[in-house]
């Protein structure tokens, strides 16, 4: 049976015959902490939907995971994503307004700025590291100009991130622990002087999203806990998944070389392609739901209170949903992928991700139209997140 602590050989390179196993085989699969891996299409779009059934809060999972008076509990388990109505609801209202249109059409211009100068700089080399040189280099940036973080202040921002979010793993060292932890308590010490100096110098808060969060920790708002708890989520959130959205949205061009081609005759597929790279390579292969009463799946009997991991990586490659999903098709539309989930707790920064994809990855093209891989890919070696340590690569 297939163990997610333990997955089968070769599931980091290639995930997708063990996906295809769970769904015709497995659908319901046992683990052996009693929790269930769930891998089809139309059992994760009616968990995401259903609320009252399948709950978010995680201060059961993580407590004993990480110890309830550790800062990687108060982390995630203050963060929007990992609570239930009311304090989901509030603190989602509070930054669905704070990353309004207005904010984020703003940021287009230094996106491009940012992506123009990265590829200057690779221009002139002959080789170069995709992920180091690129897609790594743009979500933090773009979340830096988000906050509006003082760009001489943002080096520690990526490791802080890979610290926290890789403490969600399914299996930890004691060493990863020890990093989640000292993350989290350095990330708030750093929020800590940020917002001190934005209290004093507030931005217009129809464009400054953290001078809004402030703002709005009078009356019904944000508390100071949840503040500096839900900045970092924020940071954290569009980090790692957008650069994996990046690289491996050019990962996948070099394997399949008509869509490639279609890209590069009409540029303005881009918009469906992006959302193509996501279905097919997920950045975020994962989430989690815990059930609040005993039901019955596909014949499985699953207690209340189970923990239950929704494999959307699987779920993106359902045949019975998306026709032909093994074949990249950057025109294919309707494409109701679950790559930034779906119900309340749909993915806030889909605007967001969605933009930084389309530039970076068109311009990309647009500039280096016969780029092609190198040896020494590296994949991220992570379950939940699905991405590239390094790909290196030739540009012309
Ligand atoms: C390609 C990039 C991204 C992917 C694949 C992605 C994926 C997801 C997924 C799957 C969830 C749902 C988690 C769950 O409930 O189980 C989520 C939630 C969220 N994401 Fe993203 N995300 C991306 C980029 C971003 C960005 C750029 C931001 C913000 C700057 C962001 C902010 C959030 C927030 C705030 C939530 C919590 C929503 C809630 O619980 O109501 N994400 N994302």
């Amino acid at each position: 049976m297939f163990d997610l602590t333990n997955p089968p050989e070769g599931f980091h390179e290639n995930p997708y015959p063990t996906y295809q196993w769970l769904r015709e085989q497995a659908p319901v699969c046992p683990q052996a902490d009693g929790s269930f891996v769930i891998s089809r299409y139309d059992d994760l779009d009616r968990i995401y939907r259903d609320t009252k059934l399948f709950i978010s809060d995680k201060k059961k999972v993580f407590a004993p995971k990480f110890g309830v008076d550790s800062p990687l509990f108060e982390h995630h388990t203050t963060s929007l994503v990992f609570n239930d109505p009311p304090l989901h609801t509030r603190v989602r209202k509070v930054m669905v307004g704070a990353m309004n249109p207005r904010a984020l059409a703003q940021l287009e211009p230094g996106l491009e700025t940012l992506v123009s100068g990265l590829l200057d700089e690779m221009e002139g080399k002959i080789s170069v590291e995709l992920i180091e040189d690129f897609a790594g280099a743009i979500p933090i940036e773009v979340i830096g100009n988000l906050l509006n973080i003082p760009r001489d202040q943002r080096g520690p921002l990526r490791n802080w991130s890979l610290a926290i979010l890789g403490a969600l793993e399914p299996k930890l060292s004691q060493e990863q622990l020890d990093w989640g932890n000292r993350s989290v308590e350095e990330f708030v010490d750093f929020l800590r002087v940020i917002v001190a100096e934005r209290r004093s110098h507030p931005g217009d808060p129809e464009t400054d999203v953290l001078t809004r969060l402030i703002q709005t920790d009078k009356g019904g708002g944000l508390s100071e806990v949840e503040l500096y708890q839900n900045c970092i989520f924020i940071l954290n959130a569009g980090h790692e998944t957008t650069t994996n959205l990046i690289g491996n949205a050019l990962a996948l061009l070099t394997e399949h070389p008509d869509a490639r081609r279609a890209l590069l005759d009409n540029p303005s597929l881009i918009t469906t392609a992006v959302d193509e790279f996501l279905r097919m390579e997920s950045p975020n292969q994962l989430g989690n739901r815990l059930t609040t009463q005993d039901l019955t799946l596909h014949e499985t009997v699953i207690p209340k209170g189970s923990d239950l991991h929704l494999s959307i990586g699987a779920a993106n490659r359902d045949p019975a949903k998306f026709d032909d999903p093994d074949r990249l098709i950057v025109e294919r539309k309707p494409n109701k992928h679950l790559a930034f989930a779906g119900g309340p707790h749909t993915c806030v920064g889909l605007t967001l991700a969605r933009m930084e994809g389309r530039i970076a990855i068109g311009r990309f093209l647009e500039r280096f139209p016969s780029y092609q891989l190198t040896s020494g890919a590296k994949r991220g070696g992570r379950i939940r997140f699905r991405g590239y340590a390094r790909l290196p690569a030739q540009l012309n």
